[in-house]
């Protein structure tokens, strides 16, 4: 096993949260993975060479880098809208991630040939960019979950089309509301709440299938009955607005917004996790985490301890409790000698971070 620095191009921008470690030719640490880039860092960053760290062992070979975001380049209707985070983290499979794009893509495109639709995709792509990057990201989502949930031909296709459709009575929202930086005041939030029932009423005459008309409708619902517009509760909500709604919140949380900076995906999953059985499905939330890596093998993790690791073996049964390999002990020293802790066994350890200080 080895471990090399490769330099890298990439502009950073003030606010944007580092999807990786970032160093300097010696290997010391610049910018820590999910590290938010201050004014004074962007400039320094920008003026040098910045390195990543990669391990070249048997275990880099599991993730696939071969589906650059140039390869993806080749779907020009989706992917100009879609998050960086899914093209820089290994969140997501690159096979997975292609399939997904390449299946909303297509569906933009059909799309684009119906009349009514197709205005008024094109209509939020022009008015309201942040609710037309959202919806596409939303589609790539629910597509990913619908699979994991055995999701095919038709049923596949409306749940994407919902997905993509489901904001669409945002166009009639006012835009002061829509963008209010603050906090929107009661009377405001009400009328925020109408935008899924206005979706229908303006989608109905697009010839939509009932399912995805009723999907819009209910993709503010939670699972505990706390949701708008109706309060359903569990099971009471459709299953395709119940996978729309944590994809609508994954993505709300991982996108900057008026009122909220945008956070790491890593952390975005913790949160909805903690809402499994209150707000989410939790077979809806499992079935997003079966297609998930946490933790991709060759992973550079700090465990509470202070080691820092790499991650040996990616488990889906235990997700957030892989394999490591501790390289380095709490000053920074490298190991002499081989220490492996499987922390689904050693319940003494956790992983605190993917930052560390230094490379040895
Ligand atoms: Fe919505």
């Amino acid at each position: 096993m080895q471990f090399v620095l490769k330099p890298v191009y990439h502009r950073f921008e003030v606010g944007e949260f580092a999807s990786q470690d970032y160093f300097d030719s010696r290997g010391a640490l610049l910018l820590g993975k999910a590290q938010q880039v201050t004014p004074s860092l962007a400039s320094f960053l920008n003026c040098q060479t910045v390195n990543t760290l990669h391990c070249e062992c048997e275990f880099s070979n599991t993730i696939p880098s071969d589906l650059h975001a140039s390869t993806l380049l080749r779907f020009p209707r989706t992917v100009p809208w879609l998050q960086r985070v899914y093209f820089e983290t290994n969140l997501l499979k690159p096979e997975l991630l292609f399939e997904a794009v390449h299946y909303v893509d297509q569906l933009v495109a059909h799309l684009s040939l119906h009349p009514f639709i197709s205005s008024d995709l094109e209509f939020l792509q022009t008015s309201d960019k942040v609710t037309y990057k959202h919806s596409v990201n939303v589609a790539l989502i629910s597509y990913i979950i619908g699979k994991s949930m055995n999701f095919k031909g038709e049923k596949l296709r409306r749940l994407v089309l919902g997905a993509l459709m489901h904001d669409i009575g945002k166009l009639e929202i006012p835009n002061e509301i829509l963008n209010k930086p603050g906090a929107l005041t009661e009377e405001e939030y009400e009328i925020m709440q109408t935008h899924p029932a206005k979706g229908v009423a303006r989608s109905s005459d697009l010839l939509l299938p009932d399912s995805v008309l009723s999907a819009i409708l209910q993709h503010h619902e939670r699972w505990n009955g706390s949701g708008y517009p109706q309060g359903l509760v569990g099971q009471e909500i459709l299953l395709s607005a119940q996978i729309m709604a944590v994809a609508d919140v994954f993505d709300a949380l991982i996108t900057d917004r008026p009122y909220h900076a945008a956070i790491p995906p890593y952390h975005a999953l913790e949160i909805l996790l903690k809402s499994s059985g209150t707000e989410f499905s939790p077979e809806v939330l499992q079935a997003l985490l079966c297609m998930i890596q946490l933790y991709p093998a060759g992973s550079v993790v700090t465990l509470n301890s202070g080691e820092v690791g790499i991650v040996l073996r990616f488990s889906y049964r235990n997700l957030t409790q892989p394999k490591i390999q501790v390289l380095s002990d709490a000053f920074g020293n490298p190991l002499e000698t081989e220490r492996i802790i499987d922390l689904s066994e050693d319940s003494s350890h956790y992983i605190q971070s993917f930052q560390h200080r230094r490379v040895g």
